[in-house]
């Protein structure tokens, strides 16, 4: 048993719920769609279920009601809702770190009683809350001055990974809810372009920097804040006094930030009981608020806090998230499906596969268990995807008649935010089309009752039998968005206990850091260096010092 009360110990392949899962996957992994739906043609009514204002539609996957069964059991084996309760409760469910994982905290209503180590911290979450919104208001008003006296016009939010993915891919989404006198701007990679276009043709008296960055000891994303502070000072003349009134930090560590020359007056904290990527909801959203406003954020975060409490007291057969998290497993381990599809039928939901990807594959791509014995299991998927209908142009063919199974996740929404002629109609037309044709195919007396000459018939057969969920929205709105990325953020932490792995740590991700801070001396040295390396990475640094004239 670990702090949080979990036997993490439990091979769950060894369990009887496993086995009858995987007796079940012999009996079903070859029937297919058309035939489920034969069978059961109210199935396209009746595997739906609806939290907040998501509607989520799992017809068209490759399960019956026995695997839902199978599959909730297995949950319960797992001990997902103890792991559940423990999280709410704030007990310590990041094992490696030792750590409280209470992102649910950062948009739950003042006076929820949530507390990490016998510490209330909803009054410190609402405390922060109230300088975000404070902040932002007089920003926004352009009471917020520049060093010269000027508003405020743009808000650079200089951070990476879950400081920078969150704000910047609902700024994407949430376009229409922003003020468009204030430009938000997003500068994350260490690649100097990135600062170079962000800062294109912006006015440093008129540019705040929003540097956001948990540890605020990121490579990135310290030395993009200290190229900002050089730009701006090159751009007001020198005076260090300018840097008050266009630096304002996010971050755990006040020394650090203070050490950075930001007052902590001008700093909003958060803990570290809020992972990286699951920040979003911290003060990390800064520069979104910023750019939506108080009014819509607080309309996103309680969209998040409908999920939560859904996640929270659903009965797993109905629960969004849990569903969710589940026939990912069933794919993954049962099907070995090694990707997942992202398609949202919205141009404002471009960035959200990208935001996903961090959130899935740093928590779930892990191959140890909570007590360090090798996984039993395949775990974390692969993420990728890109907004219809562009995808389709592009990667459907692989969906529609790969090899192989990419199980697909559809987000479409009922009112379009900008309403032109009958174009949202056609939008949505397609991705009806798109999942039902990956469900159902086209057979080869199909194909060939329309007259196809039967050399072109094999080509022609859409094999179908391709699983997808439909997440269904009135519209895209703060609340709607909030909705769907607690979807994703408790989808990820089910599939996490089933595998028994911890979906809160990222010890993967170190040793690059630590190698490239070693290797950066023998890159850019006068002198031919030793490189200490591989000779892989020997050879290709004297490459690349040759290429750089050195
Ligand atoms: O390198 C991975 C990571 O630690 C992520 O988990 C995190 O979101 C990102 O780096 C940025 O970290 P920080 O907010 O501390 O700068």
């Amino acid at each position: 048993m670990d702090t949080a009360g979990t036997d993490t110990t439990l091979d769950i392949t060894a369990t009887p719920e496993w086995a009858a899962l995987a007796d079940h996957h012999r009996t079903l992994a070859g029937r297919h769609l058309r035939d489920l739906f034969a069978e059961d043609p109210d199935r396209g009514r009746r595997l739906t279920a609806d939290a907040g204002d998501l509607h989520l539609d799992w017809s068209k996957h490759r399960v019956t009601d026995e695997t839902v069964r199978l599959l909730v059991a297995l949950a319960e084996r797992a001990g997902l809702r103890e792991r559940i309760d423990a999280m709410f409760r704030g007990e310590h469910v990041n094992p490696t770190e030792d750590r409280a994982v209470l992102h649910v905290a950062l948009r739950a209503p003042a006076g929820a009683a949530l507390t990490v180590d016998g510490q209330d911290v909803t009054g410190d979450v609402h405390g922060v809350l109230a300088r975000m919104r404070s902040f932002a208001g007089r920003v926004r008003s352009g009471e917020w001055r520049g060093h010269t006296g000027q508003p405020i016009r743009a808000v650079v939010n200089i951070g990476i990974g879950g400081s920078d993915l969150g704000p910047a891919m609902a700024y994407t989404a949430l376009r229409d809810s922003t003020d468009r006198g204030v430009t938000a701007r997003f500068v994350s990679n260490v690649d100097p372009t990135d600062f170079a276009e962000a800062t294109l043709g912006l006015d440093p008296a008129q540019t705040l920097f929003v540097v956001s960055s948990k540890t605020f000891t990121t490579l990135e994303t310290l030395t993009n804040a200290r190229v900002a502070r050089q730009w701006l000072l090159d751009g007001l003349g020198g005076e260090e006094s300018a840097v008050a009134k266009h630096f304002v930090a996010v971050s755990t560590n006040t020394d650090a930030v203070r050490e950075f020359g930001i007052d902590p007056e001008n700093m909003f904290e958060f803990w570290d009981w809020v992972g990286g990527r699951y920040s979003f909801t911290s003060a990390i959203g800064l520069s979104l608020m910023v750019a939506i406003g108080p009014d819509a954020y607080d309309e996103m975060l309680a969209g998040f806090h409908t999920i939560d409490e859904h996640f929270r007291t659903a009965p797993f057969a109905a629960n969004l998230p849990v569903l969710q998290g589940l026939l990912n497993v069933w794919y993954t381990d049962f099907f070995g499906a090694q990707t997942h599809a992202v398609l949202p039928y919205s141009q404002y939901l471009s960035r959200l596969p990208a935001y996903l990807q961090q959130l899935t594959m740093e928590s779930n791509g892990k191959s140890v268990r909570w007590d360090g014995q090798p996984a039993t299991t395949a775990t974390g998927e692969v993420y990728w995807g890109e907004p219809g209908t562009n995808g389709q142009h592009a990667f459907h063919q692989l969906l529609h008649q790969g090899t192989t199974l990419v199980p697909a996740d559809f987000i479409g929404f009922g009112e379009p935010n900008h309403d032109i002629g009958e174009m949202h109609d056609l939008l949505m037309a397609n991705m009806f089309a798109q999942s039902a044709v990956l469900a159902f195919g086209r057979t080869a007396e199909e194909v060939a009752a329309d007259g196809t000459p039967a050399e072109l018939v094999p080509h022609k057969v859409m094999p179908g039998n391709r699983p997808s969920t439909t997440i269904l929205a009135p519209k895209l709105t703060p609340s709607t968005l909030g909705q769907l990325v607690a979807l994703y953020e408790h989808t990820v932490m089910t599939q996490g206990v089933i595998w028994q792995i911890d979906s809160f740590d990222q010890w993967g991700v170190e040793l690059g850091k630590v190698m490239a801070r070693e290797l950066e001396p023998a890159l850019t040295s006068a002198e031919a260096p030793r490189v200490d390396q591989d000779p892989s990475t020997t050879a290709l640094v004297e490459h690349y010092r040759r290429l750089r004239g050195r």
